[in-house]
């Protein structure tokens, strides 16, 4: 499950205002790819576009042999099934029930049968821990059992690609740890390819297989998470880093003169914080996407921060990953390491909460 996407020198401009340009990057299939980025430089736009809604001016979006821009309206009406979008704004319909919103794509799309309908809200509803809160309208819920509805609702036709703006946009750090949870588990679980955009650092730090940023109209980098935590491109590592040193101001770039008084106070990046250990399933999954840690680094001739991999117990995962996979439960019908073995999520993992708790 999880095709690949494949962007090939695209460009997206409104009116005399390029947003982005010559942006080329590959999201492999089944991974969970981040997109990061300032306020403003075209995060959504590129969602926006990858799924059709908005005609690049210039480049390629391929997936598998259809380029998506150049497709016929009908080609691309049917390619659209295969995503699965939660839009930033991502707004569920406020006079409907959380049921009934999330059942909305199958009822406007397919012919299923109600009581098919119902199999499917609910077992979707279950994967984002919103079990039990069916009849609850939109106003009724928290923010963060907003995002997994709207989540919920980007599950039923089952997609391939899963796009999410922000889901974590307006949440507190605890609420924010419980989604990302989500979403690794729901990797694992469908194994579809995941691109999600966020202005978490710790999220981009932890949860994904790969990273890419968007800066000044352009990809300023894409990449195994390994790689973008251990680059010193200067942009790189100041967004990922969350510091004021660098070529990044309030207004997007600093001037001269900033940069100047910078140098001159000897301000430097410093050393590189360890990389920590990827966020990993609960239930014991295994995510058919994720690299075993320090495999990058490894394959690069990149020595790691001192500390990177080792988690809050004291375990080093580059010497913990062997065991650990040597120690999942084989997978049934589908087969390989990291193929759903129907582990999850039967129930919720010890500590979290159900859909009562309103995270
Ligand atoms: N439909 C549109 N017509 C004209 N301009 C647009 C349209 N959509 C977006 N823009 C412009 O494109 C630029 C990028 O917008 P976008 O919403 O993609 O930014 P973003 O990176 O998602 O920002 P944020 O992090 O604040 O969500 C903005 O300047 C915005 O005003
Ligand atoms: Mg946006």
């Amino acid at each position: 499950m999880g095709v690949e996407i494949r962007v090939e020198g695209l460009t997206k401009s409104f009116g005399r205002q390029v947003i982005w340009q010559d942006v080329s990057l590959t999201i492999p299939a089944g991974e969970i790819s981040v997109l990061l980025g300032p306020s403003g430089t075209g995060k959504s736009v590129f969602l926006k576009s990858l799924v059709g809604l908005l005609k690049p001016d210039r480049g390629h979006i391929w997936i598998g042999d259809r380029d998506l821009p150049r497709l016929p309206e009908s080609q691309l009406y049917e390619t659209r099934k295969l995503f699965g979008v939660l839009f930033q704004d991502g707004a569920l319909f406020g006079s409907m029930n959380l049921f009934d919103n999330i059942a909305f794509p199958l009822r406007e799309h397919t012919r299923k049968r109600e009581s098919e309908i119902k199999n499917i809200v609910l077992e979707k509803m279950e994967m984002v821990g919103l079990l039990g809160a069916e009849h609850k309208l939109p106003g009724e819920i928290s923010g963060g059992m907003k995002k997994r509805a709207g989540l919920a609702r980007a599950l039923v036709l089952d997609p391939e690609i899963l796009l999410v703006d922000e889901p974590d946009s307006g949440l507190d750090p605890v609420r924010t740890a419980f989604l990302n949870q989500v979403f690794i588990d729901l990797n694992a679980q469908i194994g579809a390819t995941f691109l999600i955009v966020t202005h978490d650092i710790n999220t981009a730090r932890t949860l994904p297989d790969n990273i890419g940023l968007l800066y000044q109209r352009h990809l300023a980098m894409f990449g195994p998470r390994e790689m973008l935590l251990t680059s010193d491109e200067p942009v790189v590592r100041q967004f990922l880093n969350a510091s004021k040193v660098g070529p990044i101001g309030m207004s997007e770039e600093k001037d001269e003169s900033e940069l100047e008084a910078e140098a001159k106070l000897g301000h430097d990046p410093g050393k590189l914080p360890p990389i920590p250990p990827q966020q990993m399933p609960s239930n014991g999954m295994l995510r058919a996407g994720m690299h075993a840690p320090g495999a990058w680094c490894a394959a690069h001739g990149v020595t790691p921060p001192p500390g990177s991999f080792v988690d809050d117990l004291g375990r080093n995962w580059v010497e913990e990953w062997p065991r650990y996979v040597a120690s999942m439960t084989p997978v049934g019908a589908s087969g390989g390491p990291g193929a759903p073995g129907g582990r999850f999520p039967g129930s919720p993992p010890p500590g979290r909460p159900g859909a009562g708790a309103g995270y």
